[in-house]
This record gives C-alpha cells, sequence and structure tokens, in this order.
C-alpha cells in the first residue's frame, strides 16, 4: 500500500470516477472466449461490471497478469504504471500488496476466491463499480486512464481486459 502510494504521486481528497467503456478482447479464440462482458448503468448510482469467461481447455494451473495503468492527455503519457504478478502464487499467499489491493475491489463478486487449479469458468457478477471508485479515488489524481489487464496462461497471451476510465 505504501510503495503503491509512493509510485502514484500525491493523495487526492474527493473526485469523481467515471468508467466510460470495459472491453474485454480475446487473442486466441480456441483457447477460450467471453459468454458476456459488460457495463450496466442501472441509474445514476448504480453501475456494475459483469464478466463471464467461456475457457476451452481446463484445468487452468499457471497464471500470470499483467496491469498497465497509463495516463494520457492529447496524447502524450503522463504517467505508466506497469507490474505483474504470477497468479497462482498469489493466490496462495496473497503476499503481493498491489495485487492484493486490485483483488479485494472485486473478489467477493466473483468466484475465484481460491487457489489453482481452475476447473471453472471465471465469474465476475454485478460488481459495482462504486465500489472499485473507492479505491480508485484514494490513490490515484485526476484524469483521464486507460487500465489494461493482460491474462498469459502457459506463457502466451490469452486476453486483455482494458478499462477506460476518467477522474474528476
Ligand atoms: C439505483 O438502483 C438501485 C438498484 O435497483 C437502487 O437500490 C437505488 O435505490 C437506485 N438509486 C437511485 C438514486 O434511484
Ligand atoms: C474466500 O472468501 C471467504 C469469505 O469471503 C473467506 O473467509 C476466505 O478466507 C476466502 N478464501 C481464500 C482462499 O481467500
Ligand atoms: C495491453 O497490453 C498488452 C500487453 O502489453 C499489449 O499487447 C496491448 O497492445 C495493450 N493494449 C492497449 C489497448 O494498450
Amino acid at each position: 500500500m505504501f510503495l503503491l502510494l509512493i509510485s502514484l504521486g500525491p493523495i487526492p481528497i474527493q473526485g469523481d470516477v467515471e468508467f466510460n467503456n470495459v472491453l474485454c478482447l480475446v487473442r486466441d479464440r480456441k483457447f477460450m472466449d467471453f459468454e458476456y462482458c459488460y457495463l450496466k448503468s442501472v441509474n445514476r448510482t448504480y453501475k456494475y461490471l459483469s464478466v463471464k469467461t467461456k475457457f476451452h481447455h481446463f484445468p487452468i494451473d499457471n497464471g500470470e497478469v499483467r496491469f498497465q495503468l497509463t495516463r494520457r492527455e492529447n496524447g502524450r503519457v503522463l504517467y505508466k504504471f506497469d507490474f505483474k504478478v504470477d497468479a497462482c502464487k498469489f493466490l496462495r499467499d496473497r503476499q503481493n500488496v498491489v495485487a492484493n489491493l486490485a483483488f479485494q475491489t472485486f473478489e467477493h463478486y466473483s468466484n475465484m476466491n481460491h487457489t489453482c487449479p481452475y476447473d471453472h469458468d471465471i465469474i465476475v457478477d454485478k460488481l459495482p463499480v462504486q465500489h472499485v471508485n473507492g479505491v480508485v479515488q484514494a490513490i490515484i489524481p485526476d484524469g483521464r486512464y486507460l487500465s489494461n489487464s493482460t491474462f498469459r496462461v502457459g506463457g502466451i497471451p490469452r486476453l486483455d481486459i482494458l478499462v477506460y476510465f476518467s477522474k474528476s
């Protein structure tokens, strides 16, 4: 947590976070697909994210997540945070603070709350954007962002989850 705050700069007091778009991109349709991946606005205060994978190969017993957070303005990159984690090791020991912070935002809305191997599809069910906002508000300065999470299995990139959001 401490390291993350240092690397991300000053702590803003308040702000509005707007999730503009979420894209789930499959790199290899022989390996997997998505059954769904969408952001839904119920009303002004309640917006949620739902994702379900459709893997064609089980079990999944290894994985790496590369998380890149980029802030851009007029085509210029103002800030970039780039971070990798061994997913199965993390699920076992929960030792990585940055991964833990990210994981805590959705673990209670997903069926990922166990160690490897995975022999079922992954579901994130109605994760309230509000819930993620709390974390985002606390740690990043105002701006327009792209968060890009790339998942590798067997050393091969299989999917990217892109989240476009802004904080003002
Ligand atoms: C938004 O929708 C949720 C879920 O249906 C509901 O609980 C909440 O009261 C609604 N908020 C407003 C401001 O209408
Ligand atoms: C899974 O979630 C439950 C309840 O939310 C929690 O008590 C348990 O420690 C979690 N398991 C793991 C492996 O994190
Ligand atoms: C997301 O990250 C991956 C891996 O670094 C990269 O190949 C891909 O082009 C990135 N996507 C975007 C939209 O930046």
